[in-house]
């Protein structure tokens, strides 16, 4: 069902891989809400060609943009601002890679080379982002920014590794830079924690089926879908929330704030 929630706004969407991600979900959502979308993701990703199915559904215009380069992220938002002629009205950071995990190495055993460049790309490249957007003033006034990341940021999931202080950094740039941006012009960046979710980044994480399982006994509601999250990151793009800043919020079922349940009890004495 469309709210019309954000007619007449104007977003970047970064990080729809195929029709799983939750970035493929919120550019369907937003584009439903009304909104106008420019997509965005690394060159190597849309590669794969699945973008495009998604571009043409939401009519967007793809832009290839390495959340690490600062020259590709200019490029991007001076397309973008050429093609909504004006400015953002929200941006959606939906990227997150873990080289150590993808090569196989364990949290006691980390390259530190990897460890810089999964900082880069999964937490520094919110810093960027909003960097090159302050630098061109890209984002409208009430602009709103959301960052999506994972509970791994508070507490241990072992096989979460390196992740684990992405996210706890992404966190942090989003309320280091939400407090500036919110003081020069009112724009509002946000993280979204998000359940475990069936993506190519979520089944990333070693003993993925396991891990998705738990979080579904351990919330009261279960664990939100990437749908959900879609809906979630809307309500923040709108103009609903113009209030909620530099806050890392939850969306989960009540997973956080669970300490235990009954069925991860029945599960314990089997
Ligand atoms: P996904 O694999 O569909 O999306 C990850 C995206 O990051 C891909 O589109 C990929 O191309 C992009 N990316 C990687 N390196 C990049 C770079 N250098 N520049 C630009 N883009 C780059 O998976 P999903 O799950 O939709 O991930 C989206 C976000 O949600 C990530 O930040 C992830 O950590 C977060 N998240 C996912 C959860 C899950 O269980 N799937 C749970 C909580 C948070």
């Amino acid at each position: 069902m469309s709210y019309n929630l954000l007619k007449g706004k104007k977003g970047i969407i970064f990080g729809a891989l195929d029709e799983r991600s939750i970035a493929w979900k919120t550019a369907l959502r937003c584009h439903e809400e009304g909104a106008q979308i420019v997509l965005s993701n690394a060159p190597v990703a849309m590669r794969m060609g699945e973008i495009n199915k998604l571009a043409e559904k939401v009519e967007a215009p793809v832009v290839g943009a390495d959340a690490t380069s600062m020259d590709d992220l200019k490029k991007l938002f001076e397309e973008a601002t050429k093609h909504f002629n004006g400015g953002v009205d929200f941006v959606l950071h939906s990227i997150g890679m873990s080289l150590n995990v993808r090569k196989g190495k364990s949290y006691t055993e980390l390259d530190y080379g990897f460890n810089q460049k999964t900082l880069d790309i999964s937490s520094m490249s919110l810093h960027r982002v909003l960097r090159t957007a302050w630098d061109m003033d890209a984002i409208n006034e009430w602009g709103s920014v959301v960052a999506l990341t994972y509970i791994a940021a508070q507490r241990v999931f072992p096989d979460y590794s390196e992740m684990a202080d992405a996210k706890a950094l992404l966190e942090s740039v989003a309320r280091s830079f939400g407090y500036h941006y919110g003081v020069r012009k009112k724009v509002r960046v946000n993280t979204v924690s998000q359940s475990p979710t069936a993506t190519t980044a979520g089944s990333g994480v070693k003993g993925f089926d396991g891990f998705i399982d738990y979080a579904q006994k351990m919330s009261p509601m279960g664990n939100a879908t990437g749908d959900q999250c879609a809906d979630y990151c809307v309500s923040l793009f709108s103009d609903l929330t113009r209030m909620v800043t530099m806050q890392n919020l939850f969306h989960d079922g009540g997973f956080s704030f669970t300490g235990v349940t009954p069925e991860v009890i029945a599960q314990m004495g089997k």
